[in-house]
């Protein structure tokens, strides 16, 4: 369970407190003893970042934030450092724990917070035994104290509650999440937050001539969905919507084509791109934000059933252009080409696409970046990067030239879903989604941060929640913005 988030204005004598510091100075009101402030301070001095003090009634958890110049690294060593101290926090049990700050930056609450609620996330809904480690909990409130600011707790509440919903759908299994599950998920969500939910089954599909999907989903024994969420309050200040399209491949074999080795080992979590942009529904749908936003989601597995599709097959794509199947792994493009050719009936201002797209993007930058290729305006991308600092989820530039367009040309159809050999990969995949809209891109391949094999800090192995708080803050500034310059 999340706990609670309450504001208060006291700290009581018996209750327990994290106090962010941004200096060596232990503040009054946390009612330490002579003795507990010189071992602090002394500790604080030795350079140590987290110091714990046990006292009768309570316990305090001191954190100091370096003074980096770093506006953005301060805010993600604060929290880091959330995630660092969670087990502690846990060993000792407290039913509520109070946070503040002492001369520390502006936010750093907000960010302690933050990082408290993305950390203590776990997926345990299958297990049927309580674990020893269970029997200790984390907080059930969280009691806000200092000058946080309202709107702040409430967005980060907000946006939390999401990263737990997108995390819960990416950890799902297929045998628990088919396309079909997925859809309901996200009807569910629409539901909670107040975004509408439009499901097109596999005949709407056929009618509407979506080759790709149908085509990725032709070895399945489950039909795919194609949902259409929408965002669209009374007050919008934007004319031409945006549209979110997110891949929703509930498992990824590769097909014919099959994953070897311990390559398909994550691929549950084939439908993160699907995910986040449904959290990000969410999060625009709670906090109003006053922009008119389409989310697109094509859904479906990939597997090498009897009838699957085939390396060499030509197919017809939504706008009517042919493909030549030169690997039946490359299905993501082929679904999300389906709905960026779909999107254009919007005559959107903006298309963000967002998938685990290619293994190339991961070995590219790691887990650090997302790997990002635009043809929209510099003032997107500036925004997009400023957003990514902020929430660190930084976006890393690919160059996006016409050259690499050439590198999927086919003999017999008007473009194939892979180039020749592995060379630029996730650029290639760029380019083939490009050529399915006139409208402007922002492509984001999450394949290197959206499925973890390991805990980094707060962003949780298996699905940490890649782009959701991205593009959610991307949305929240760019909403912003519009009622400036109106
Ligand atoms: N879903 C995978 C990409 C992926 C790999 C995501 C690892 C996350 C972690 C995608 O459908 C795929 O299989 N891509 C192929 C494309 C290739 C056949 C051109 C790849 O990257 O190897
Ligand atoms: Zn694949
Ligand atoms: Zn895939």
């Amino acid at each position: 369970m999340k706990p609670e988030i309450i504001k208060a204005s006291q700290i009581s004598p018996d209750q327990s407190v994290v106090c962010i510091l941004g200096k060596d100075e232990i503040p009054e009101f946390l009612r330490l003893s002579k003795t507990e402030k010189e071992y602090a301070l002394k500790q604080l001095r030795e350079k140590e970042e987290h110091v714990f003090i046990n006292s009768y009634l309570k316990c305090t958890y001191l954190v100091r934030v370096k003074d980096k110049s770093d506006d953005f690294r301060k805010k993600e060593d604060t929290r880091r450092a959330a995630s660092v101290l969670k087990k502690l926090i846990r060993s000792n049990n407290h039913s509520e724990l109070v946070i503040t700050s002492h001369k520390a930056y502006k936010g750093a609450i907000e960010d302690f917070t933050e990082g408290f609620l993305l950390s203590i996330y776990s997926f345990e809904k299958y297990k049927t035994e309580e674990g020893d480690e269970k029997k200790r909990r984390y907080p059930s409130k969280l009691l806000i104290h200092g000058d946080a600011d309202k709107l702040e707790i409430k967005w980060i509440n907000i946006l939390s509650d999401a990263v737990w919903f997108v995390r819960d759908l990416i950890n799902e299994p297929v045998n628990h999440l088919n396309a079909a599950a997925l859809a309901s998920e996200i009807l569910k969500s629409g539901k909670s937050s107040g975004f509408k939910v439009e499901v097109l089954n596999k005949g709407k599909i056929e009618a509407l001539k979506m080759g790709g999907l149908l085509a990725v989903n032709k070895g399945s024994v489950d039909p795919p969905v194609f949902c259409i969420l929408e965002w669209k309050p009374e007050k919008c200040v934007n004319k031409k919507p945006i549209v979110l399209v997110g891949k929703g491949i509930v498992y990824d074999t590769g097909g014919l084509n099959i994953k070897t080795g311990d390559y398909m080992d994550n691929m549950k979590g084939d439908m993160a791109g699907a995910a986040a942009i449904t959290g990000a529904m969410y999060v625009s749908a709670k906090n109003n934000i006053p922009l008119h936003i389409i989310g697109l989601v094509p859904a479906t597995d990939n597997r090498p059933g009897g009838n699957a599709y085939s390396q060499g097959d030509i197919i017809k794509m939504h706008n009517g252009m042919s493909v030549e199947i030169g690997n039946t792994d490359a299905e993501g493009r082929l679904i999300l080409a389906d709905a960026i050719s779909y999107a254009s009936k919007y005559k959107p201002e903006l298309i963000i696409n967002i998938a685990t797209l290619t293994g190339s993007a991961a070995v590219t930058f790691g887990n650090q970046a997302i790997a990002t290729m635009s043809n929209a305006d510099r003032k997107y991308i500036d925004l997009l990067t400023e957003c990514g600092n902020i929430v660190h989820e930084r976006i890393g530039m690919l160059p996006f030239w016409e050259e690499y367009g050439e590198m999927i040309k086919s003999d017999v159809a008007d473009i194939r879903n892979v180039g020749e050999g592995r060379e630029a990969g996730a650029i290639t995949a760029g380019k083939f989604l490009e050529r399915f809209t006139k409208y402007p891109l922002i492509h984001l391949d999450i394949a290197g941060t959206g499925l973890l094999k390991k805990d980094d800090y707060y962003r949780l192995k298996d699905g940490p929640g890649s782009g959701l708080r991205l593009i959610s803050t991307f949305i929240r500034k760019l909403a912003a913005d519009y009622i400036k310059h109106k």
